[in-house]
């Protein structure tokens, strides 16, 4: 499918401040964090600049503005999803501690010894290793679905792991490091058939693709805004309402509590309850701008435009010698993971940091998906809406030049 005639990435470009004040910089770095767009700057210094103070507490009108200003955020989060309620969103430090609230609060109340996660290869750490903590604490076992030769995922032997046993899929939407977009909804309906919970990991997708909780018939989902456009510190967790009523407090403090005394402690409702402490307000501000910022683009357009920069990228990348891209899967999302034959990747990854080409090397927080592919890890480009073909085009001729002088 072709960008849209009305796309204009120069215009797109000029809203990003980081962009104009490096603008010789070419930043294939997006799956690690976006750059903000300025309306996501100007929202949170406005938010300290006219409604700054804490929220759901003080009795004065500048609390009653900022806590508007928040729980708005928690509105446009909501409708960002399509969840069927605001309070099915619950405000994180990101997508990790979504994940780790998930693994706290439901796994340990839900789950008893032998019964089954199944997660992924392409798991991020933040996807694996909450799941291990919980694993060991309860007695569980973790099943991992292994990957086709392209990097897909093992369907037959997911269908084969599934059992009596298994609780709940944790699953990406989006692999950070070789782009494999995973089959949700067969994943999701297989594992609801066997009254398993499904926890999606949207940290990639949600810059990428519209989500949509309700179609999505997930149970949980969890991304981070600093990976859409928005600032870092702020993430959330959107649960089923009957799925949030249920579950107990993780972390303890102010916010969270209904009434407490020494003979005994109640708690707030959901999503209040998970939110212990002062919450990051300007960031669910600037998460909330950079939400309807993004929702307010023409999202196929971008998209189209994505693709079609990592299609000229992959045409380019085949006619270097030595170069192989790992992860090939069908409608994979717009990143690619390069190994090569004569070159260490950090050594490449150096060359092109001289020329400002922003790229990132290693495993990718993903070392069990490094081990399955026999990589110490790779170099990956990872591209964005405001990525250029003029960038692509030089990110080839860098890449043919540093792999002639690495040979
Ligand atoms: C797929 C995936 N899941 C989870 C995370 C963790 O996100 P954060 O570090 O923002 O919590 C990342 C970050 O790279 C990711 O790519």
């Amino acid at each position: 499918m072709p960008a849209s005639p009305a796309f204009d990435v120069a215009a797109l470009r000029a809203q990003f401040p980081l962009l104009r004040t490096h603008p010789g910089l070419i930043y294939l770095d997006n799956a690690a964090t976006t750059h903000k767009p300025e309306v996501v700057l100007d929202a949170e210094r406005r938010f300290y600049e006219t409604s700054n103070a804490n929220v759901h507490r003080s009795a004065h009108r500048l609390a009653h503005a900022a806590t508007e200003a928040f729980e708005g955020a928690r509105r446009t989060v909501a409708r960002f999803l399509n969840a069927a309620r605001a309070d099915e969103i619950v405000f994180t430090r990101g997508a990790t501690e979504a994940i780790n609230l998930v693994a706290h609060s439901w796994g340990r109340s839900q789950m008893r010894p032998g019964d089954e996660i199944i997660l992924t290869t392409l798991e991020h750490h933040a996807n694996i290793v909450p799941w291990q903590l919980l694993a060991a604490e309860r007695g569980l076992t973790l099943r991992v679905v292994g990957l086709l030769p392209d990097g897909s995922l093992d369907l037959a032997q997911y269908h084969e792991l599934l059992g009596p046993r298994t609780r709940l899929l944790a699953v990406t939407a989006l692999s950070n490091a070789i782009g494999t977009r995973p089959p949700l909804g067969e994943l999701i309906a297989a594992a609801h058939a066997h009254g398993a919970r499904v926890l999606v990991d949207a940290a990639q997708a949600i810059a990428h693709e519209p989500l949509d909780v309700q179609a999505l018939e997930a149970d949980f989902l969890v991304f981070s805004a600093h990976k859409v456009f928005g600032p870092t510190g702020i993430g959330a967790l959107w649960a089923r309402a009957e799925l949030l009523a249920d579950m107990p407090p993780w972390q303890a403090g102010g916010e969270m509590i209904e009434r407490v005394s020494f003979a005994g402690t109640t708690y707030q409702a959901p999503p209040y309850r998970f939110e212990a402490g002062t919450p990051p307000l300007a960031q669910a501000v600037g998460l909330a701008a950079a939400l309807d910022w993004l929702s307010g683009q023409d999202r196929a357009a971008l998209a189209a435009h994505e693709a079609e920069l990592c299609r000229a990228l992959e045409r380019g990348l085949a006619e270097l010698p030595g170069v192989r891209i790992v992860g090939t899967a069908p409608g994979k999302g717009p990143l690619v993971s390069l190994a090569f034959d004569h070159a260490h990747p950090f050594d490449v990854a150096q060359f092109l940091d001289a020329r400002d080409i922003a790229t990132r090397v290693g495993s990718h927080c993903a070392q069990p998906l490094m081990e399955a592919l026999h990589l110490s890890g790779t170099l990956r480009l990872s591209l964005c809406a405001y990525n250029t073909r003029a960038e692509i085009d030089a990110v080839l001729a860098a890449l043919a030049d540093t792999l002639e002088l690495l040979r």
